[in-house]
């Protein structure tokens, strides 16, 4: 074995045949490095000659950076790369001695899901499904995943599912479906950044800031416990792959930072719902370097471009490079209006814009230090892709608006 090392706060988790294997945790407790690396490991081992995994996250397009990269390193770390093949372009591993296979699928739309109730393993039998992010897929998907193991199983092989994810809301079927539900069959886990021995001061420090500007996501994602319900200001979102799908118009919407990110998201619209394509994400650069990734990134510059109107100067240096830039009017209560506004509609993300979907899942309503209630009023914490969101729907807003107040004033609509 070349440098692994485990956490030991998995030992157990990794030596469980459980059915359900369920390791719930807070951000960076070291839950995707240690399924990899269990995963290599047990592929790898003769004892399983045979044995196939079945990788699935929500968007198919998200596993290359993700799981993808992560079960490769776990290769290298393990210095198992001689017997291991990995072909990026049909995105598929196999052990060359054991002549076992991993595979990747998404789930969250038609053709997605039809690819994986297809999916064979070119030779022994699918045992073990990882699905990594699991608060990013449906109830009945998961239901589909389960279904895909069962059969008889030559002596010492097992089935299992192994779902890996933050504990984003108390109301989400994870915690109904597996958390609470208390059989033989599931083994429960639970970490947090602390068990992690190889993260670093700077990332603990961030999480023990987090305590005071955002309680109820240091609950979540420093402490790994479920988020309450209610406090999350969308739960009308989507995570898909968003490919070869029709729609009526975009828009892209800019928040400028240098400390904080500056964003840009291409969004499009389409029988009213909102559809987050593509973001480009970037801290500490200069509006010459923003520029710069916009157009590595292929942000279209005929799209109308709606900013922050707080610096004018980065506008313009926008609109002379080419792009359609406007400054967003801001009006007392804008920010509100533009939540409900956004609130009263589907918003399918790209699996592969994971700052927003980051922000999204943990967007809160301020809390009444004295009363515990919830204010109408956002949390400001993390929100620079949701700020770029805001200004994005601006025009489709501001139009739908003015239809609205038609109506009722000629009774037209
Ligand atoms: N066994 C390990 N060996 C070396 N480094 C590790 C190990 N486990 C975790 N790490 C380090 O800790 C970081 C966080 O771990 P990991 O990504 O697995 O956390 P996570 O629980 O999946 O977080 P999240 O909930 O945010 O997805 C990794 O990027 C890696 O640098
Ligand atoms: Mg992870």
């Amino acid at each position: 074995m070349a440098n692994a090392q485990f956490n030991a706060v998995f030992k157990e988790a990794n030596e469980t045949r459980k059915r359900y294997r369920v390791l719930m945790g807070g951000a960076g407790s070291g839950k995707s490095v240690n399924t990899a690396m269990d995963y290599i490991t047990k592929l790898s081992d003769p004892k399983y000659k045979g044995c196939s995994l079945l990788v699935v996250r929500a968007a198919e397009a998200s596993h290359l950076n993700s799981t993808f990269a992560e079960l490769s390193r776990a290769i290298i770390r393990l210095g198992l790369e001689s017997v291991w093949t990995i072909k990026t372009s049909s995105m598929q591993m196999e052990n060359r001695f054991t002549g076992n296979y991993i595979l990747f699928r998404g789930c969250n739309d038609l053709r997605a899901l039809e690819r994986l109730k297809s999916v064979t393993v070119p030779s022994g039998k699918l045992c073990w499904i990882w699905v990594e992010e699991a608060n990013e897929i449906k109830a009945n998907d998961f239901e589909i995943l389960d279904d895909r193991l069962r059969g008889k199983l030559p002596d010492g092989f097992f089935f299992q599912i192994t779902t890996t994810f933050n504990p984003v809301s108390a109301s989400h079927w994870l915690k109904s479906r597996l958390w609470d539900y208390d059989d033989k069959n599931t083994f429960r886990h639970k970490s947090t950044y602390l068990d992690n021995r190889f993260i670093d001061d700077e990332y603990r420090e961030r999480m023990e800031r987090r305590k005071t500007v955002d309680p109820a996501g240091y609950q979540i994602y420093a402490l790994g416990n479920w988020g309450e319900i209610g406090g999350v200001i969308f739960t009308n979102i989507e995570i898909c792959d968003l490919y070869e799908k029709r729609f009526d118009s975009f828009s892209l919407g800019v928040d400028f930072g240098f400390n904080h990110a500056s964003v840009c998201l291409l969004v499009a619209h389409y029988d009213g719902d909102i559809y987050i394509l593509r973001e480009v994400y970037a801290k500490g650069k200069t509006n010459a370097e923003f520029i710069d990734l916009l157009d590595r990134a292929k942000i279209p510059r005929h799209v109308l471009m709606f900013c922050d109107s707080a610096e004018p100067d980065r506008i313009k240096e926008l609109r002379q490079a080419g792009y359609k830039a406007y400054p967003v009017k801001k009006e007392p209560n804008s920010v509100m209006r533009q939540i409900e506004w956004l609130q009263q509609r589907k918003i399918y993300i790209d699996g592969d814009c994971t700052n927003m979907k980051r922000e999204i899942q943990s967007y809160r309503y301020k809390k009444d230090n004295r009363t515990g209630e919830n204010i109408d009023e956002p949390l400001e914490y993390d929100d620079d892709c949701i700020a770029a969101l805001r200004y994005s729907i601006e025009s489709q807003r501001k139009l739908v608006a003015l239809k609205s107040m038609n109506k009722s004033v000629l009774g037209i609509w």
